[in-house]
């Protein structure tokens, strides 16, 4: 019993330390190519330049203060961030890493059309709905200094990229449909095996001196219902290619499929599109089979918790410390 208390101790502190790492930019994922995802042969991705070899130039600093916004995005930009997320934890490496949606390839594609507002949309305008959803927060104003500093950092992560081309590596890869119905139940099996020893049981994450160090899959300082990680199918393509961290490719398609309809199937902050009835919201916005949002999952009308709570920056939420349970 002591033996396993302790090595379950050491096994959480050497998490917390790796995670510790990360935070602090020392660590960056290396993974074995993912079978079975699109990943694409090395030599054909695009490489951006090294990290944080900024010119010195306006518009070099301007592009480093983008960075620390993305990788410290509470911190650097609290006005506009209502969870405990970091534009980092989905986009990885400080954005660079391929198949992890980058964003040296998502920002030779803009302006571009999208369905989700049915109109063409620039880059700036795109990153607002980040932080509308993904952050549930605020979008900064159009030409806000934030957008702008972002928007120097992908422009500067895609230097010589060829503008309008969709390069390899670009968005999280598509995964086919599943075999089987993608299954909630199933998924938590998947989920207390893979993923709760660093985002905790209660999906919650974790903390370490205040600072989240594996960020909340799900409940109020996550991601909200709007957020195209709610979708579960962005949300496996993401699970397969860079979950468990650093071990992108090593759950099944099945599995990716389950553990995404797990975690988006359970309560997370409400849509700020919210209408006023929840039957209404998913009609109007989640009438798709990849949105649980609307349904009743062990008993619970998710979205069903009433209109979304005044925003709030990260400062004025209880301490980060707490001990997730
Ligand atoms: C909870 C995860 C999450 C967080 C946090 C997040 N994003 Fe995203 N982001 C996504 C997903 C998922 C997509 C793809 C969504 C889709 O296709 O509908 C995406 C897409 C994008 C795109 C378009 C990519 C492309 O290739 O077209 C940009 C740009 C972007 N995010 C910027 C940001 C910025 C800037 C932040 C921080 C302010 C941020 N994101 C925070 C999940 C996240
Ligand atoms: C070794 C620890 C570790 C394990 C195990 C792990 N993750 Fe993560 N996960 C992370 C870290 C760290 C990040 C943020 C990455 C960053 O900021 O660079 C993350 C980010 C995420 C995100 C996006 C951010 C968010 O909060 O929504 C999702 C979704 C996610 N993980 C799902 C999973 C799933 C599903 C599993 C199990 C299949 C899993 N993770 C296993 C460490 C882990």
């Amino acid at each position: 019993m002591t033996n396993f208390r302790t090595a379950a101790i050491a096994l959480v502190v050497g998490v917390l330390v790796f995670g510790a790492g990360l935070l602090a930019g020392r660590l960056t994922p290396h993974r074995p190519a993912a079978p079975g995802a699109a990943a694409p042969p090395a030599s054909k991705t695009f490489a951006p330049p090294p990290d944080e070899s900024f010119p010195d130039t306006p518009f070099g600093r301007e592009a480093a203060l983008g960075r620390e916004i993305f990788v410290d995005t509470g911190r650097a930009a609290p006005q506009f961030v209502g969870n405990d997320l970091r534009c980092v934890n989905c986009h990885l490496d400080a954005g660079r890493l391929p198949n992890a949606s980058p964003m040296w390839a998502a920002f030779v594609m803009f302006p571009q059309y999208r369905a989700k507002n049915a109109h063409v949309n620039t880059f700036q305008e795109r990153m607002q709905g980040c932080f509308r959803f993904s952050m549930n927060g605020k979008a900064p104003p159009l030409g806000d200094k934030v957008l702008v500093a972002l928007e120097s950092y992908a422009a500067w992560l895609a230097t010589g990229a060829p503008h309008g081309a969709k390069l390899p590596g670009q968005g999280y890869p598509k995964l086919a449909a599943a075999a089987s119905a993608p299954d909630p139940a199933r998924g938590r099996a998947v989920y207390q095996t893979y993923c709760a020893m660093c985002h905790a049981s209660d999906g919650a994450g974790q903390s370490s001196a205040g600072a989240v160090v594996f960020p909340p899959l799900w409940g109020p300082r996550s991601y909200n219902w709007g957020a195209g990680m709610s979708q579960m199918d962005n949300a496996a393509a993401f699970i397969k290619a860079n979950m468990p961290y650093s071990e992108g490719g090593r759950l099944t398609d099945q599995q990716a499929w389950d553990v995404a309809a797990y975690i988006d199937s359970r309560p997370r902050p409400q849509d700020p599109r919210y209408t006023g009835s929840v039957a209404a919201t998913r009609a109007k916005f989640h009438d798709s089979a990849q949105s649980m949002y609307g349904k009743v999952v062990d008993g619970v009308l998710l979205g069903g918790d009433g209109p979304p709570k005044p925003f709030s920056p990260p400062a004025a939420h209880p301490p980060r410390g707490a001990n997730p349970s």
